[in-house]
């Protein structure tokens, strides 16, 4: 297993789990923006779609398990590899200006991941809590759609879902296109077309998750 280790804890093995984790991370967002747009169908139409994921809850918690190591491996080598290109090029950049191969995105990918990390953490001390743990505040009829709509009545935690979501949409533009690179997919024809879908994703993600918290805010929970 030493091989496993040593192959995984190389610079390339630490591209390739942040790459497997990436793209883990950015199927998660597609199913969770999905199930979270049946908010805007009302509050029977989102409490159905929680009581079928109360329905399969052995599942989702053995799904929870694998997801949560994702994200604690996608941080843990993120901020290793930030640390490690650092320290292997302290002034460089501010000597010779910025590298070609380098945009505001990618500079930045450090930032924007712990903004959104910091914003993950309220969310689920939010959210996550109250759908598991906390329970209903509500009668039934209003019951999680409830607790999502209270939320979202304050305007400091839609300014911070907005702020953060916006810089989850830089994370992801480039997270996107860099890991189908260091999958090796960078065909000089195809390439360009990776980086559109990325950018394109990255919008989806942003705008659809930035809306929800705008519309409660602005028609004041219903
Ligand atoms: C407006 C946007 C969002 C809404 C309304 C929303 C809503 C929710 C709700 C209601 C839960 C609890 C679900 C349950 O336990 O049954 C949840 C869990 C979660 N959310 Fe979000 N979410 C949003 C954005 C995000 C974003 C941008 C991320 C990632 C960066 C994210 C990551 C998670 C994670 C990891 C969980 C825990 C999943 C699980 O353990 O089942 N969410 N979200």
């Amino acid at each position: 297993m030493g091989w496993l280790y040593e192959s995984l804890n190389s610079s390339i093995g630490k591209k390739f789990i942040m790459a497997v984790t990436g793209i883990s991370l950015i199927l998660f967002l597609i199913f969770h923006l999905a199930g979270n747009l049946t908010l805007f169908a009302g509050p029977e139409a989102f409490n159905g779609y929680v009581e079928k994921l109360e329905g399969i809850k052995p599942i989702i918690r053995i799904i929870e398990v694998p997801l949560a190591l994702v994200f604690i491996f996608h941080i843990f080598n993120g901020v290793r590899l930030w640390w490690e290109n650092r320290k292997a090029r302290p002034e460089k950049y501010a000597v010779n200006g910025q590298s070609k191969n380098t945009n505001v995105f990618s500079r930045t990918m450090i930032y924007s991941g712990s903004i959104v990390f910091i914003f993950l953490v309220l969310h689920l001390a939010t959210f996550w809590v109250a759908f598991n743990f906390t329970g209903e505040p509500h009668e039934k009829a209003y019951a999680y759609y409830g607790v999502v709509a209270d939320w979202f009545q304050h305007l400091w935690y839609v300014a911070v879902y907005v702020v953060a979501v916006i810089l989850l949409g830089f994370h992801l533009n480039h997270g996107f296109q860099s890991a189908f690179q260091t999958f090796g997919w960078n065909h000089k024809k195809y390439f360009p077309i990776i980086e559109k879908i990325g950018t394109i994703y990255a919008i989806v993600m942003s705008v659809g998750f930035a809306s929800m918290p705008i519309y409660f805010y602005l028609n004041g929970g219903s």
